[in-house]
């Protein structure tokens, strides 16, 4: 269960399935062959053997938030494919909350490794998932779905994988913006400083940047996929917090990345 008017249920029945797969083409602008069928959505309910978890967000009885997560070969490791919310539920707690459940399920099954992409230009799940869930980004997936950007506001869908530890000691909470920009260089594509933590700027609101201004969007993905690329993927570095606040006046956002220690390999 989740505050307010909200509640959390595992999905089982093929109405549910149905509204299920209606809810996912609605929040991600998919067509009806692109949502997960509901025999896939029968096989991921099985109470035997465990496939995966398919969770339901409801607002009185209308199902405006899903969770979809698989289970992975890899022992103790599972997979969170699909976390949605409603445009009109957003910033209400519900994406946490679902996650927290899909997460809480996980570890009574014995789970240690929960893993998941997300598009690291998106700075309100970046912040959900590497500051409330101390989740690591720790490879980057240049377009990781093989599809065109249509999904995305014709960008293309760069991720970064993502990988909770359960067992992993608590995370410090991130450094305020003041105090992140005095210790850490910003890298930018044409200065990347050799230091052994550096900031990497994303839009405050890519959804709103991708309407008002797409040029400008683009040039974002572009910065940000060169970073990505040049830290993590050659530099071994990781995604460990979005840095947020204010700078005179204006709403900044930035990933912090570090070198990753041992644990995180
Ligand atoms: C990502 C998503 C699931 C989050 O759901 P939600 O119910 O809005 O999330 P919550 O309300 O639990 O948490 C949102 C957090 O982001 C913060 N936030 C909001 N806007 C933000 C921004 N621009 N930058 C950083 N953080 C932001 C909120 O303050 C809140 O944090 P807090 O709890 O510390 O205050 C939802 O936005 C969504 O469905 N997005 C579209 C689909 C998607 O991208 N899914 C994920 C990948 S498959």
């Amino acid at each position: 269960m989740t505050d307010t008017n909200y509640s959390i249920r595992p999905l089982t029945t093929q109405p549910e399935f149905e509204e299920c797969a209606a809810l996912q083409r609605e929040v991600w602008g998919i067509s009806e062959a692109e949502a997960m069928s509901s025999i896939t959505m029968h096989a991921l309910a099985m109470a035997y053997p465990r496939t995966g978890q398919l969770l339901g967000g409801f607002c009185g009885e209308q199902m405006v938030a899903l969770m979809v997560c698989l289970a992975a070969f890899e022992p103790r490791t599972g997979y969170g494919h699909m976390l949605g919310v409603l445009p009109s539920h957003r910033d209400a707690g519900l994406g946490r909350s679902l996650m927290e459940e899909s997460i809480k399920i996980f570890r009574d099954q014995g789970g240690r490794w929960y893993c998941f992409t997300f598009d690291p230009l998106e700075s309100r799940n970046s912040h959900l998932y590497l500051n409330r869930q101390g989740a690591r980004g720790i490879r980057f997936k240049p377009d990781a779905y093989g599809v065109s950007g249509a999904m995305h506001g014709g960008l293309p869908m760069d991720r970064l994988l993502a990988r909770i530890d359960l067992e992993a000691s608590p995370q410090f909470p991130p450094p305020g913006l003041e105090q992140a920009l005095q210790k850490y260089p910003i890298a930018v594509p044409d200065r990347m400083p050799e230091d052994e933590a550096v900031l990497v700027e994303i839009p405050v609101d890519i959804a709103a940047l991708r309407e008002e201004n797409h040029e400008a969007a683009l040039a974002a993905s572009r910065s940000a996929r060169l970073l990505f690329t040049e830290y993590i993927t050659e530099r071994g570095m990781v995604s460990c917090a979005l840095v947020r606040g204010k700078q005179e006046g204006q709403p900044r956002s930035f990933h912090l990345l570090k070198r990753q220690t041992e644990q995180e390999t």
